[in-house]
């Protein structure tokens, strides 16, 4: 019998990557690949990457830089470099690392059992196009394994709002939606497996627009099919722009039971003026009536955005702005991002505020965010929430999960509760998690 080859893959950047990695493995377990967590014992070496910010990419340079040894102590190890610094940067890779073997765009993952083979004969591989045939269409023969409560389905992908500072329309090409009939039986597929919760990812998630059987279906509509699906019990999507909220949407998260009360909702900036110049094409009015009809079909909904400090411009009153639109949302989570020029965008080319003035902004907003949170998770205390239960906590007896808010939760409860969804009452809070009493199960 032939040894199984070993494959390390280790994933940086969005959830989408984490669903490509996914999709990649299983793509190359048809080439005799299984997985394993240490690069010491692998055959290849995958670096999911993203181009984000500066340091994101910057990161792969360093990590490669750490293989060095393993590579000349093995030389037949392959080693490979997929996601956007990829595709932003393929050539490069392969000039600046020599021991790159292998560099792969994020719509060519269909391509890598053959990039592999050519790998395997010593030859240099590289594909970044952006090829018309469906990657999907390539990769949708899984094994046919148990997993997590938990998954990521990729329903839309790229996109086509350019927004001045963001190497993603560049990375990962024009905006795409599948086809519903293959979500949906990518859907079932899941909770055969045991899946309870899917989270749709996109770019540019609720500007979805899939081919269905009457015609293109939206967001709203492919949430309503999935949630007829037996056995799956939670929905969530990630990432959605402000501009693509349609009514049906907003609609959907009072109607639908299995949409869990939890929206990211990216603004970036409460300036207009910014707003303005990072080519949003929404205000920071436009966005706050936008929360209150979503707060008025889902009262509990619990909000998270993202922000970006220090671009280019960026006055005090206008990072005041973004304070203030920040006091009047009430976010329950947020990420924040000091900007970072990134080649080739439009706003690489303007001048930046002082690196000084930046952090201490950032630092700032940082405060406001952190203190929101503390509030909004202290208020959950003594409240009765759903908690899917993910994995063995820290402490014996216990089980950590998300609730329907999708606070990290962790309680006192029997393994036979892992899958499953319990209803748990609140005990206490600390700054990243929540304690709870299961109430039943
Ligand atoms: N598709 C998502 C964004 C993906 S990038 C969306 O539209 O919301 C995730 C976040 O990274 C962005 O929302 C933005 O806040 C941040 N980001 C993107 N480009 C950046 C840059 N050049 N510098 C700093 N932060 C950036
Ligand atoms: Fe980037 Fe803007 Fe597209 Fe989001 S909407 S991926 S921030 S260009
Ligand atoms: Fe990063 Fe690409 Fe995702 S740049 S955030 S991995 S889309």
């Amino acid at each position: 019998m032939t040894q199984a080859k070993k494959l390390y893959i280790k994933t940086y950047g969005c959830q989408m990557n984490v669903y490509d990695s996914e999709r990649m493995a299983e793509a190359l377990g048809g080439q005799g690949y299984v997985e394993t967590s240490s690069p010491e014992d692998a055959d290849m070496i995958l670096l999911n990457t993203c181009h984000i910010r500066e340091k994101a990419a910057e990161k792969v340079y360093s990590e490669l830089g750490r293989f060095k040894g393993l590579k000349a102590a093995k030389p037949e190890l392959k080693i490979g470099v997929a996601g956007c610094v990829a595709q932003a940067e393929g050539e490069e890779i392969m000039r600046r690392q020599p021991m790159v073997d292998l560099v792969v765009g994020p719509q060519s993952y269909h391509r890598l059992p053959e990039l592999e083979a050519r790998a395997g004969a010593g030859q240099k591989a590289l594909d970044t196009d952006f090829p018309v045939e469906d990657k999907f269409d390539h990769l949708s023969d899984r094994p046919k394994a148990k997993r997590g409560p938990t998954a990521f389905l990729t329903v839309q992908e790229g996109c086509d709002k350019f927004c001045a500072f963001c190497v993603v329309p560049y990375t990962r090409g024009a905006e795409v939606s599948r086809p519903a009939a293959r979500v949906l039986a990518e859907a079932r597929d899941l909770v055969e497996r045991g899946v309870r919760e899917i989270t749709l990812l996109g770019q540019n998630v609720n500007a979805y627009h899939g081919a269905g059987p009457d015609g293109d279906w939206g967001l709203a509509r492919l949430i309503r099919e999935l949630a007829k699906i037996d056995g799956l019990e939670r929905i969530r999507y990630t990432t959605s722009h402000p501009n693509d909220m349609g009514d049906d949407l907003i609609a959907a998260h009072g109607e639908v039971a299995e949409l869990m009360p939890y929206l990211h909702l990216p603004v970036q900036s409460g300036s207009d003026r910014i707003l303005k110049r990072m080519n949003r094409s929404h205000t920071a009015e436009q966005y706050l009536r936008l929360i209150e009809r979503i707060r008025a079909a889902r009262p509990d909904i619990l909000l998270s955005g993202d922000f970006i400090v220090g671009f280019p411009e960026e006055t005090e009153a206008d990072f005041q702005a973004t304070l203030a639109l920040v006091e009047a949302v009430r976010y329950g989570q947020c990420y924040s991002f000091k900007y970072s020029p990134r080649p080739g965008t439009p706003a690489a080319e303007r001048a930046l505020v002082d690196e000084a003035e930046a952090s201490e902004r950032l630092q700032r907003l940082q405060a406001l965010l952190s203190r929101q949170q503390a509030e909004i998770q202290a208020a959950m205390v003594g409240r009765e929430v759903g908690v899917l239960f993910e994995k063995p906590g820290r402490l014996d007896g216990q089980l950590v999960g998300k609730s329907d808010h999708l606070h990290a939760v962790h309680a006192q409860a029997p393994e036979a509760l892992l899958g499953r969804i319990a209803r748990v009452k609140i005990v206490d809070s600390a700054p990243n998690s929540l304690a709870g009493v299961v109430l039943d199960a």
